[in-house]
């Protein structure tokens, strides 16, 4: 084995990408080092997801692909939801890799590499029954700006397509004092970015005798000196209260931006995915957020051809496209889940009329997007500065409102303008991305 040295892959949610942060600092913690591919490392991580068919399925190519590298000391590790999903028969599908650990149990993470470590073969964490949350205190953060905090773990909601509750166990909310702990900590590290996490963020309650919401907790985090930004994702519509859009309307620290998956316009179909709101129960929340104080972006998740979904079912979404205005979305064909309540419902919509339906619903979102992208024209907005594109000469911003923005910057001499604040004034618009000229002299 070339030392202790690790590659992980991730795939999947934000939260995904945050667990690898947490499992990457787990292993740096114990004398692991990274290294930049996965020919040259020790250990081999996937961080896995099964959200959708298709995503479950490059787990198994990535092993497939590095079949011939194995043994020579070298180790392969299956993480995150597919390693729940499926345990140990990852063993038996994939004979070389060792450890397979759902996300419940990386609490276990050190005990479970120490036993691979002493040479143990076939290593699992794949318990459920767990209370806890991962609250590593060794993250590895990728951006030097922006820093996200899980602050729930897990989902207690049963929507019929989603694969989500059995690879992620119980809803657990992490202690208020401890996200509170961390996000002080990460303001006086200069970040000024801080995203909180959760499958279904705004169900969160304090498990200590403080019992702060969802809205409190936002607001305490908005209010932590230093911090310029609180994101967060993703919210369910059933818990959205009225109280959120109060938090943001008293704080600009919180971005002008919520995800709210609809994931259908027709309540039928609603009722049938178990979602536990109707059409006119989440337009209630859009009304809430468009009349909020400030401008706020809306971007939401649907899914098309859910089982059962009839013509009618798909135009109450494309109107309710148009009633919205969504900033984004994110539209899914239905992908049939293992052990999910859809799997017995009967499907009969042909697999040709589900990607039909897609490209329409992508059609008419693409030109939504065109026509509120360019309203935008003229006006500035503060972006925090996330990179540069070298070879178009601009910066990339992104805005409270989760635009992405690509602006010229003359006075900047090749100084890195990464992490900073600046306005910039909007010049040009396409349907995923704005353009602009800086406003502000450096
Ligand atoms: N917790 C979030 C969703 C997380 S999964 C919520 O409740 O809104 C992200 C998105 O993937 C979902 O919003 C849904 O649109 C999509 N998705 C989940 N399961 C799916 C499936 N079986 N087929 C297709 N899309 C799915
Ligand atoms: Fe899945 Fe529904 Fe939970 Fe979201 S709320 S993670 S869609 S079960
Ligand atoms: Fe995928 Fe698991 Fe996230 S299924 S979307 S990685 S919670």
């Amino acid at each position: 084995m070339s030392g202790k040295t690790f590659y992980i892959e991730t795939f999947g949610c934000q939260m995904n990408a945050h667990d690898s942060e947490k499992v990457v600092g787990a292993l740096i913690a114990r004398g692991y080092e990274p290294v930049e591919t996965p020919e040259e490392a020790g250990l081999v991580l996937y961080n896995t997801c099964s959200i959708r068919d298709k995503a479950e399925q490059k787990v198994f190519s990535r092993l497939q692909q590095f079949k011939r590298q194995a043994g020579k000391g070298k180790l392969f590790g299956v993480l995150g939801c597919v390693a729940q999903q499926e345990g140990e028969r990852i063993f038996e599908r994939a004979p070389h890799v060792s450890l397979v650990a759902g996300s419940a149990s990386y609490t276990r993470l050190g005990e479970m590499l120490t036993r691979i470590e002493a040479g143990e073969r076939r290593v699992a964490g794949l318990s459920l029954d767990t209370g806890e949350t991962f609250d590593t205190p060794f993250p590895r953060r990728d951006n030097p700006h922006r820093a996200c905090i899980t602050i729930v773990e897990g989902c207690d909601k049963s929507c019929a397509y989603c694969v989500v509750p059995f690879t992620r166990g119980h809803e657990r909310s992490r202690a208020a004092e401890s996200v509170m702990a961390e996000a002080r900590g990460l303001a006086e590290r200069g970040y000024t970015e801080i995203q909180l996490l959760g499958q279904n963020v705004n169900s969160y309650r304090d498990p200590s005798p403080a019992a702060w919401d969802f809205a409190a907790l936002l607001a305490r985090v908005a209010a932590i000196p230093g911090i310029r930004r609180v994101r967060y994702t993703t919210s369910h519509p059933r818990d959205f209260v009225k109280a959120i859009v109060d938090a943001m309307d008293s704080n600009p620290v919180i971005c002008d931006h919520v995800h709210l998956p609809v994931q259908s316009g027709s309540t039928r179909v609603l009722a049938a995915m178990q979602r536990l709101y109707t059409r006119d129960e989440y337009m209630r929340r859009v009304e809430w957020i468009k009349t909020a104080r400030r401008p706020c972006a809306l971007t939401t998740d649907i899914i098309v051809g859910f089982p059962g979904e009839t013509g009618r079912d798909f135009d109450e979404t494309l109107r309710l496209l148009d009633e919205v205005e969504f900033d984004s979305l994110f539209s899914f064909k239905y992908s049939p889940r293992p052990k999910t309540a859809a799997l017995a419902m009967n499907d009969p919509i042909p697999p040709a009329e589900k990607q039909a339906r897609l490209l329409v619903l992508q059609e008419k979102q693409r030109a939504i997007q065109i026509r509120r992208n360019a309203a935008w024209i003229g006006r500035a907005a503060e972006v925090l500065v996330e990179g540069r594109n070298q070879a178009l000469g601009q910066w990339i911003g992104r805005t409270s409102d989760n635009r992405i923005l690509n602006f010229t910057h003359p006075g900047s001499n090749g100084d890195s303008l990464e992490g900073r604040y600046l306005p910039v004034r909007v010049t040009r618009a396409g349907p995923n991305s704005l353009v602009g000229e800086s406003a502000s002299m450096v």
